[in-house]
C-alpha cells in the first residue's frame, strides 16, 4: 500500500504545510492520480509531490511541477551581453586563474574610477592628509587638496603606494562607522555598494586564508565583484561588471561578476554555475533532474549568462565569493541562514529555485567546513531530501556549524595579531 503525500502552500494565507490522505489502499499509480486532483486545486500550490509505502521510505518523488497558474510566475530576466566580442570571450572560457594579476589594492582603484566625486570625498579627504602629512615630512611646502586623490583615481596621476593608502583608508573610514562620501539619494549614502564590496573583501581575505588559499586574491575577487552596479543596480550588474573589467584588461577578474550571484552545483564532479540566485527565478523551463541537476527543458531560450554558467568551472575562490555574497551587506557580515531568510521575506521564491538554490548553498557550506576541518566532503544530492522544510531545517544546521567554524578562524586571527 501506497501514500499520496505532497508539501503545498496555502495561497490564501501563503503558509506550507504537509499534505496526505488516508482514504483508500492506493497502488502507485493511483496514488499519483490523488496528487493531480490536489494539484487542480487553486486554493494551493504543491510545492511537493511523493508517495510513501508503509514504512515511510519515500518510492516516488517529483519536484519538477508546473507552476504555470500561480503567483510565483515572474517575468524572465535575460542576462544578454552587449555584442558578440564579450559573448565570445564569456562563451570560450572554461576556466580563469585568478591569482597573480592585480592586487587588492590595484583593484579597489579600478572599482572607484568613474564614480562621482560626492560618492567618495571623505575618502578622498583622509587620504590628501596622508599625502600632507608626508609631503610635510619632506620638508616641502605644498597643499594637496581632495581632488587630487580624486584625479589620481581617475586619471591616474603617479604616486607610488597611493592605491594601498587609498584601501587602508577606505577600510579604517568603514571599521568607524562612516561612509566613504556625502552623497545620499534621501535615504541611502551612495557609497553603500562600494562598502558592501570591501565587507565583502575582508571576509574574503580571512575565509580565504582559512582554506589554504591566497588571501590578497580572494580579497581582490570580494572588491571587484559588484563593479557593475556602478552602471546598474539591477540583476544586469553582472553583465556589465564583465563588460567593463574587460574594457579594463581584467579579463581574469572580470569572470567574477558573473559567478558571484549563481551557486555552484556538482554536474559530473565538476562545480559549474547554475541560473540559479536568491529570490531571482531562473528563466522558465528550468527543473531539477533525476540526478538533482538543474537543467532546462528542450526548447528553453537561454541567454548568455546561463550558457556561460553550464559550461564554466568554478574554481575555490567563485565558490567562496558565493558565500561571501550571501553574508556580506553593507551593514556587516550575517549568517548565510539569516541573510536567506531575510531575502526571502522581502521577495516571493520561485520554490522551484529556491530549493535548488537551498541546497547549492548547503553544499558549498560544507564544502567549506570539511576544508578547514581537513574531512572529506560529501554533497548533499536534493533527491535525498524529502520535502522544503528538511532543506530548510538542514540549511539552518549548516549554516550555524558554519558560523561556529568562522568565529573561531576569527578568534585565530586576533589572537595571531596580538
Ligand atoms: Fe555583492
Amino acid at each position: 500500500m501506497f501514500w499520496p503525500m505532497a508539501i503545498v502552500r496555502d495561497l490564501n494565507n501563503t503558509k506550507n504545510y504537509p499534505l496526505y490522505t488516508y482514504d483508500g489502499l492506493f497502488t502507485i499509480e493511483e496514488a499519483k492520480k490523488v496528487i493531480e486532483k490536489w494539484k487542480e486545486n487553486k486554493d494551493i500550490d504543491v510545492l511537493f509531490e511523493y508517495i510513501t509505502d508503509d514504512n515511510k521510505n519515500i518510492v516516488y518523488y517529483n519536484m519538477n511541477i508546473d507552476l504555470g497558474h500561480v503567483q510565483y510566475k515572474r517575468k524572465n530576466v535575460y542576462l544578454n551581453f552587449e555584442n558578440a566580442n564579450y559573448k565570445e570571450a564569456a562563451l570560450n572560457t572554461e576556466r580563469v586563474n585568478y591569482e597573480n594579476v592585480i592586487t587588492a589594492a590595484d583593484a579597489f582603484i579600478v572599482l572607484l574610477k568613474d564614480v562621482e566625486y560626492e560618492t567618495i570625498n571623505t575618502l578622498c579627504i583622509e587620504v590628501a592628509k596622508i599625502i600632507q602629512e608626508e609631503i610635510q615630512s619632506k620638508k616641502i611646502n605644498l597643499y594637496v587638496n581632495p581632488y587630487v586623490v580624486y584625479n589620481y583615481i581617475n586619471k591616474k596621476i603617479d604616486y607610488p603606494g597611493l592605491n594601498k593608502i587609498v584601501l587602508d583608508q577606505a577600510y579604517k573610514l568603514i571599521d568607524e562607522g562612516k561612509k566613504l562620501g556625502t552623497k545620499t539619494d534621501g535615504k541611502r549614502n551612495a557609497s553603500n555598494w562600494i562598502i558592501h564590496c570591501l565587507i565583502e573583501g575582508a571576509l574574503m581575505s580571512k575565509l580565504a586564508d582559512a582554506t589554504g588559499l591566497d588571501a590578497d586574491t580572494a580579497m581582490k575577487l570580494g572588491i571587484l565583484h559588484d563593479v557593475g552596479r556602478k552602471k546598474d543596480h539591477s540583476f544586469m550588474h553582472t553583465v556589465k561588471g564583465f563588460e567593463y573589467l574587460m574594457d579594463h584588461g581584467l579579463t581574469n577578474e572580470s569572470f567574477c561578476t558573473l559567478t558571484h550571484s549563481f551557486s555552484p552545483s556538482l554536474k559530473d564532479g565538476i562545480n559549474i554555475g547554475n541560473r540559479c540566485a536568491t529570490g531571482d527565478p531562473p528563466i522558465d523551463g528550468f527543473y531539477v533532474n533525476e540526478k538533482g541537476e538543474g537543467v532546462f527543458e528542450k526548447d528553453t531560450i537561454l541567454d548568455d549568462v546561463t550558457y556561460f554558467l553550464a559550461n564554466y568551472e568554478y574554481n575555490s575562490y567563485d565558490i567562496l565569493l558565493n558565500i561571501a555574497d550571501l553574508m556580506a551587506t553593507s551593514e556587516g557580515i550575517k549568517s548565510p541562514y539569516e541573510r536567506i531568510q531575510n531575502i526571502y521575506s522581502k521577495r516571493t521564491p520561485d520554490p522551484r529555485n529556491s530549493s535548488f538554490f537551498k541546497v547549492c548553498v548547503i553544499n558549498s557550506l560544507i564544502r567549506f567546513i570539511s576544508d578547514i576541518n581537513e574531512e572529506e566532503y560529501t554533497p548533499i544530492n536534493i533527491r535525498d531530501i524529502n520535502s522544503t522544510e528538511e532543506i530548510d531545517n538542514l540549511l539552518l544546521k549548516v549554516s550555524d556549524s558554519f558560523m561556529d567554524n568562522y568565529l573561531n578562524i576569527i578568534k585565530k586571527n586576533t589572537t595571531k595579531r596580538k
